[in-house]
């Protein structure tokens, strides 16, 4: 709406940011965006891997492993959470084209995570992991995150988008909003007890912007014009 006016409005005010826009969506259209964004976002992951490799992740490289794909699992969630709201207040429309990539790229690295959790604190003992996901409230509230991410990657294809109907598909990918909250709490709770919570502070306050955003958008939309 705010994008239209300024689309609309021949003002200076108005001008500076349709310009902006305007260039910001060029970018984005570029045959090389796409890629560009599926390079970047694979970077932090080859860092990890490389620093692994060439044991350049400190003192305790697993844990550097662990909570560096933790990071970035929340990073790219709240980076695909972002595209909407960027969409309708500055009119970066063709954000939208690296939504998927950005939702698949969450996946990727909480599926690293996951794994790293799996194989370096837990030696791949399945029935260890078992007894310890209960056990640690903070890790059972990781993997509801988790579990709950599972369908929004199967179905961000577009062969499930038209099986699931444009309805149910969106209705569905709601849940990655409960899937932010709970990152934010296994977050929380994995740091609460190193008494570190400037960090939690950020990503609690950036989860709450995107959510409050929606839920205004959402509000608007019930609400009977006036
Ligand atoms: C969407 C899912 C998830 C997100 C967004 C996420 C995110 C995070 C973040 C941001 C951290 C803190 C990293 C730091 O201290 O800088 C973390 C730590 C941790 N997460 Fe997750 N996580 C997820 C799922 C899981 C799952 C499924 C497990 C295991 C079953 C798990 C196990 C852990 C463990 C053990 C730590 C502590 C690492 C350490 O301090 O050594 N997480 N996670």
């Amino acid at each position: 709406m705010r994008a239209w006016t300024w689309r609309r409005t021949s003002d200076a005010r108005g001008a500076a940011p349709a310009a902006i826009a305007a260039a910001v969506n060029a970018a984005l259209r570029h045959p090389a965006a796409k890629p560009a964004a599926f390079v970047l976002a694979s970077l932090p992951l080859l860092h990890l891997i490389w620093g692994a490799w060439a044991d350049t992740l400190g003192a305790n490289p697993a844990q550097a492993l662990s909570r560096g794909t933790g990071d970035w699992t929340l990073r790219l969630l709240c980076a695909t959470l972002a595209v909407t709201p960027l969409r309708e207040a500055f009119g970066w429309h063709a954000l939208l084209r690296l939504r998927r990539m950005l939702g698949l790229w969450t996946f990727a690295y909480a599926l690293a995570h996951l794994l790293c959790y799996a194989w370096l604190d837990m030696g791949f003992d399945a029935a260890a992991i078992v007894r310890d996901i209960p056990k640690r409230p903070f890790v059972l509230v990781g993997t509801l995150a988790f579990v709950l991410l599972l369908p929004l990657a199967g179905t961000s294809f577009d062969r499930a988008v038209r099986a699931l109907g444009g309805r149910r598909w969106r209705a569905l990918h709601r849940s990655v909003y409960a899937i932010a909250l709970l990152a934010v709490l296994h977050f929380l709770w994995a740091r609460s007890a190193k008494n570190d919570l400037a960090e939690v502070a950020v990503y609690a306050a950036i989860v709450a912007l995107l959510l409050g955003w929606r839920l205004r958008a959402a509000l608007r939309r019930q609400l009977p014009a006036r």
